[in-house]
């Protein structure tokens, strides 16, 4: 094992199980990256107030440079012998830049490096995941365009209700990811903070240039409160439940998906790159990839549970339990990265089937509401309306006519108000046309919803 970066005071080697216990190189190796920013950040603040001199400050950058290289190049391997990333990385640059190294853990703690480091991998994967779902937003807007013209039942409580546009649905799940976008560009502020300086706890001796450290980060705030900061992972919680909430929008579109592609409804055709089949029924062809993003969903939420118990009840400041952040973090942040492209390229080749479209659309109780309406326009209360249509629709289904195909004497005998026009009623085009609200499903409002779409994503 290497030498740890705290075994002056002790006497006893570390019992060799908890060490192995307490390792989490396995998974903290991910913030290299972001440990090495940091160190070249220290570095000259170090020489800024003096810890370093120049020539020492140099061989330092140059020895996390050939570090970062290396680290690029795939070259460099964790291992176990250290007890975590920030000791791997102080061993490597020992390797590298000798003695001289031994200065670069001079006022700072792990505890204000984790805390930075993990920050940094938030706000770049934020920034990632918002990228990702506006790629993905992209193709549904593309697919609503595509498909603005092919009209499809809209659903309520699993029953088809309304004629929508296609685009209405599609346009629906860009709003809904919308959502999640603003919650990650929202959480922004809370990983945009300089905490280096902290040291421990207390803060440091040295006067460390905190402002420029910040700038060199690319951050905007200093800490405040240095006790306040070691201990802080709230803003793991928050990216946390920016993962939960993105699982939630891609689980119900998820739904729609599974539910318009059912043997029954054959609305929509889900490319077979993203299927697989049975090892027993050779016929099936299942949507494995929209289930699987479901089922993730839940590990979303369980990993944002996670966080918020090992929180929870917590006393200000580091504490060792702390580390287990990563396990929530990383597992939670990466599913999601590795979903988002893959959900982007079931988008782009979805296809809808039309004729199927057409079919369901025949279904005469879609265009009750506008029926209803349409008594409204001719002098009946609403109220009055649903109970006459009420009564038209039960009376249609039970002599297993069509409401058009009842003649104009049958239908004045459930309102004496309904005249010839009545038959336009039963055709999706006009169905649609007859929405006149913003947000609405006329293609009109379809087009503006897609505009506006277009402009916004053109400059995401
Ligand atoms: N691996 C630790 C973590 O992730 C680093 C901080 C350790 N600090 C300490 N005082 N033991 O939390």
């Amino acid at each position: 094992m290497a030498k740890k970066l705290w075994g002056g005071r002790f006497k006893k080697k570390i019992d060799s199980e908890f060490e192995t216990f307490s390792n989490s190189l396995w998974l903290d190796h991910r913030l290299l990256p972001y440990d090495l920013k940091i160190d070249r950040a220290h570095v000259n603040a170090l020489r800024g107030c003096g810890v370093l001199n120049a020539v020492e400050a140099s061989k330092l950058l140059k020895a996390i440079a050939a570090l970062e290289k290396k680290y690029q190049a795939g070259q460099l391997k964790a291992s176990e012998a250290h007890e975590d990333v920030h000791s791997w990385v102080q061993a490597e640059l020992e390797k590298i830049a000798g003695e001289t190294a031994k200065k670069l853990h001079t006022a700072r703690s792990r505890n204000d490096l984790v805390s930075q480091s993990t920050r940094l991998y938030c706000k770049n994967h934020a920034e990632v995941l918002i990228q990702q779902i506006q790629a993905l937003q992209k193709e549904l807007v593309v697919l609503a365009e595509k498909n603005q013209a092919v009209l499809i039942p809209g659903m309520t409580h699993l029953q088809n209700a309304q004629v929508i546009s296609a685009a209405h649905l599609f346009l629906a799940w860009a709003e809904m990811l919308e959502r999640a976008v603003l919650r990650l560009q929202g959480s922004q502020i809370f990983f945009d903070v300089c905490v280096l300086g902290s040291g421990a706890l207390a803060g440091t001796t040295f006067p460390l240039d905190q402002k420029k450290i910040a700038k060199e980060l690319g951050l905007s705030q200093v800490t405040r409160n240095s006790y306040d900061v070691s201990g802080d992972r709230d803003f793991v919680l928050n990216i946390l439940s920016c993962v939960v909430f993105t699982g939630l929008q891609l689980s119900r579109i998820s739904e729609d998906l599974m539910i318009g592609q059912t043997k029954g409804n054959s609305l929509f055709d889900i490319d077979e790159a993203f299927c697989t089949g049975s090892s027993m029924m050779p016929q099936k062809k299942n949507a494995d990839f929209v289930e699987l993003v479901r089922g993730a969903s839940s590990t979303f939420a369980a990993n944002f549970v996670g966080i918020l118990s090992l929180l929870k009840a917590l006393p200000t400041s580091y504490n060792r339990d702390l580390q287990w952040d990563k396990r929530f973090l990383f597992d939670s942040v990466e599913r999601l990265e590795t979903i988002l492209p893959i959900f982007s390229r079931l988008v782009k080749t979805l296809s809808i089937r039309t004729d199927r479209a057409k079919e369901l659309l025949k279904d005469e109780s879609l265009y009750a509401t506008d029926l209803a309406d349409y008594l409204v326009g001719k002098g009946l209360a609403f109220k009055k309306a649903h109970e006459v249509v009420g009564q038209i629709v039960s009376f249609a289904e039970e002599k297993k006519v069509a409401i058009s195909k009842m003649g104009l004497d049958l239908l004045r005998q459930f309102e004496s108000k309904i005249e010839g026009d009545v038959y336009d009623l039963f055709n999706p085009e006009h169905s649609v046309r007859l929405k006149r609200t913003q947000g609405s499903t006329h293609p009109a409002e379809i087009k503006k919803q897609i505009g506006f779409w277009k402009n916004k994503l053109k400059k995401a």
